[in-house]
């Protein structure tokens, strides 16, 4: 039983684990897991075990790194998401697990508890994480990974005896849930990092700084388009041994295995792929643009999957309208789930160039083109912000024959954003969030920009179910 994750990687689940230190040979050859997780839990269970031994041999003992001050640290909900930023915090030096909260505690609970006492952190296990802040006193700082409709209550609970808070986006499924964040982040002076992981990244963070902002290389933004492509993929599951009872599942909001599972399908849970996707690359639009959106108008439907099991929209297409200070901007989002064609990335056009972004190292990065009627990109070539130019050649196809029409337009040159990001894609945004509370840096996404995007995202399913074009009023964007 396997589904995928926002990176489009199999997410099956991986059987609890006792502690124990794995030898190189046991990683290389796989365990003895393949009857019970089936091919697709047995791959990932060989990938995770290969990066968990390559992490123990790159930094045995991070938490004990000198001269830092220990930060305890808190996970609250250890499923994909969280063992995802668990594997990123491991790099960051100076951190020193303290407990894991999470309801499922046959499994996803079990697992991660396992994992870090194999990094020699003791941690305790907690199903409530009521309990877990009454007894971790010690406990500095809380990462929530919950499903999108915990957040709110998670967040504020944690801010509110007194921790700062990393908390996964959707910020919030509701824009209540997201200002009752923002309150509590005022009121008790914790921090609130809400997990907008681009906005750390640093291909990001020179694109709007560099090419955007010193450069101006694309001179004035007047279209921009992007998407989230994805493949069916099958529904999550879970081996009946490990099924959460069902008193449990009610007690924290879910009516059966599959909700709890599949939680971002349902209504009143999450907000389907335009929240758990568009959330990423809207927020950038804004950021980019320097603005919010004025306006927005989309269509969307459950086109392909069984409405039984599936309540969100699996097909959107949403266009915004942006007034920034260059002047008006029209920028075009989609998220299916039905064909994962060319990925994901955003496109931002202006009359003098184009830049393709993405976080994926693997597609796209970043590319931008120069467009010919521009003025020349040396000095920025020069200065090592964008690559030389990867010529475009204007001749006849040799294999075909084919001959370009005289008045076809020239293809642009391609240039690349020469910045990669050589650690997962998370650990800077996490590492943000922890130089903050050490005093030494500034939250890249507070709560009251994580808000703006929220605002601007959960209204892409009002529009559709309006089946009009929405505006959003004056203050609308401010807590
Ligand atoms: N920033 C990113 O790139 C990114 C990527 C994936 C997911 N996410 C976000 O991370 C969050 C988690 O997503 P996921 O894919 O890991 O989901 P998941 O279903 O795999 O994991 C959620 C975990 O939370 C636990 N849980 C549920 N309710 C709980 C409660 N009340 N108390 C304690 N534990 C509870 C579940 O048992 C499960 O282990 C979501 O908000 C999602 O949007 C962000």
């Amino acid at each position: 039983m396997a589904g995928q994750d926002e990176k489009g990687k199999e997410k099956a689940p991986a059987a609890p684990e006792q502690p124990r230190k794995l030898d190189r040979r046991e990683v290389l050859m796989g365990l003895s897991t393949v009857p019970a997780l089936g091919l697709f839990g047995y791959t990932w269970q060989k990938q995770r075990q290969y990066q968990q031994a390559k992490l123990q041999a790159a930094s045995p003992t991070p938490a004990a790194a000198a001269g830092l001050r220990e930060i305890n640290v808190a996970l609250l909900g250890a499923g994909a998401q969280g063992q995802v930023l668990t594997d990123a915090m491991l790099r960051i030096p100076g951190l020193r697990f303290r407990a894991v909260c999470d309801v499922w505690t046959e499994y996803n609970q079990k697992r991660v508890v396992n994992i870090l006492k194999r990094f020699k952190h003791e941690v305790n296990g907690y199903e409530d994480y009521r309990e877990m802040l009454d007894k971790e006193k010690e406990l500095d700082a809380v990462v929530v990974a919950t499903p999108d409709f915990w957040h709110a209550q998670h967040a504020t609970d944690c801010l509110k005896a007194g921790k700062h808070v990393y908390c996964e986006k959707e910020m919030s499924n509701t824009l209540e849930g997201a200002r009752s964040m923002v309150a509590a982040a005022r009121e008790t002076g914790k921090l609130l990092q809400i997990g907008h992981q681009r906005r750390s990244n640093p291909r990001y963070l020179h694109a709007y700084e560099k090419l955007l902002g010193e450069a101006k290389l694309l001179g004035r933004i007047v279209t921009v388009n992007g998407q989230w492509n994805r493949g069916v993929a099958p529904d999550l599951g879970a081996p009946d041994r490990y099924a959460v009872p069902e008193e449990r599942l009610e007690k924290y909001g879910f009516k059966n295995m599959h909700q709890f599972r599949n939680w971002r399908w349902y209504k009143g849970l999450g907000g389907g792929p335009i929240v758990d996707l568009g959330s990423h690359q809207i927020d950038i639009y804004s950021w980019f643009l320097g603005a919010n959106p004025s306006g927005v108008m989309a269509s969307g439907g459950l086109l392909y999957h069984d409405p039984k099991t599936h309540e969100w929209y699996d097909t959107v297409m949403a266009v915004y309208d942006y007034e920034t200070a260059q002047g008006p901007v029209k920028a075009y989002y989609q998220t299916q789930t039905t064909n994962g064609s060319q990925g994901y990335f955003e496109n931002f056009m202006g009359d003098q160039g184009t830049l393709v972004i993405s976080e994926s190292e693997l597609n796209y990065a970043g590319q931008l083109y120069r467009d010919p009627n521009a003025p020349a990109w040396d000095t920025w070539i020069q200065k090592g912000y964008i690559t030389a130019p990867k010529l475009q050649e204007v001749q006849a196809k040799e294999d075909t024959g084919a001959v370009a029409d005289v008045r076809e337009s020239v293809a642009p040159d391609e240039h690349k954003v020469p910045v990669a990001l050589r650690d997962p894609y998370h650990q800077p945004h996490l590492q943000n969030f922890f130089d903050t509370v050490r005093g030494k840096a500034k939250l890249n996404c507070p709560p009251e920009i994580a808000y703006e995007s929220a605002v601007a995202v959960l209204k892409v399913n009002e529009a559709i179910e309006a089946k009009s074009r929405l505006s959003f009023k004056a203050g609308e964007f401010e807590v």
